[in-house]
């Protein structure tokens, strides 16, 4: 991890993910979820006032120590007990079938193998257990793919290593995901090759 990445960009993640838009999004991804709950990406702990009672236990996963640290005060505040447990959504340290459900805000387009991070977000489900999903990916237009072909390196660099483009639909139901719920939009105010959303719910 670059200087920028480990101590910029999850500072700017944890003010620009906070919008009074995004904070419905995330009311909205969180609500379901019960049981033991996986989140991957945690990041600054923007979900975490977002948790349901019904909610045991977090398990997070995240691989930044800025992240973390900013999360430190909704952690502390949270009724919901959140356990930082692992560092890489790609290799995840639990057993087959031991989460309920699943969390990923913002975070496929940052992982660097989405593919096998579902892979591992699937095994250690439940069979039956749901994946709750908000993530920006490719846009429907031409035009817009272009621009988010174009502009994908510089992204990279600026945003931690963020793809702009990619299928988030695809990825899931690649890795044997059953989509049970998908909204497409595109987030208000947002430039459109940053801001095309797939939020919804996918079920082991
Ligand atoms: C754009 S931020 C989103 C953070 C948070 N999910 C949210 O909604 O505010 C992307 C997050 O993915 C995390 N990340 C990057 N690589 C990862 C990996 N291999 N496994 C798990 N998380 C990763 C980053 O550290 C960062 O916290």
């Amino acid at each position: 991890m670059g200087l920028w990445t480990e101590r910029v960009v999850p500072r700017i993640a944890n003010r620009f993910l906070d919008t009074r838009q995004v904070r419905a999004v995330r009311e909205r991804v969180c609500a379901g979820l019960a049981g033991d709950v996986l989140e991957i990406g945690f990041g600054s702990g923007l979900n975490v006032p977002h948790y349901p009672p019904a909610v045991r236990g977090v398990a997070a996963v995240e691989p930044s120590e800025l992240g973390w640290r900013l999360a430190g005060p909704r952690v502390t505040a949270s009724e919901v007990p959140v356990v930082r447990s692992g560092l890489d959504g790609q290799s995840l340290p639990f057993e087959s079938g031991s989460f309920d459900a699943a969390l990923s805000t913002f975070t496929l387009c940052t992982i660097p193998d989405a593919t096998q991070a579902l892979a591992e977000v699937r095994r250690v489900l439940r069979p039956g257990g749901a994946l709750h999903f908000v993530e920006h990916g490719r846009a429907p237009e031409e035009r817009v793919r272009r621009w988010q072909a174009r502009l994908n390196p510089v992204n990279r660099r600026i945003a931690g290593g963020c793809h702009l483009d990619r299928p988030i639909d695809e990825l899931l139901t690649g890795a044997g995901f059953v989509l049970e719920r998908l909204d497409n939009f595109y987030a208000k105010g947002d430039p459109k090759p940053f801001g095309y959303l797939y939020e919804g719910v996918a079920r082991r």
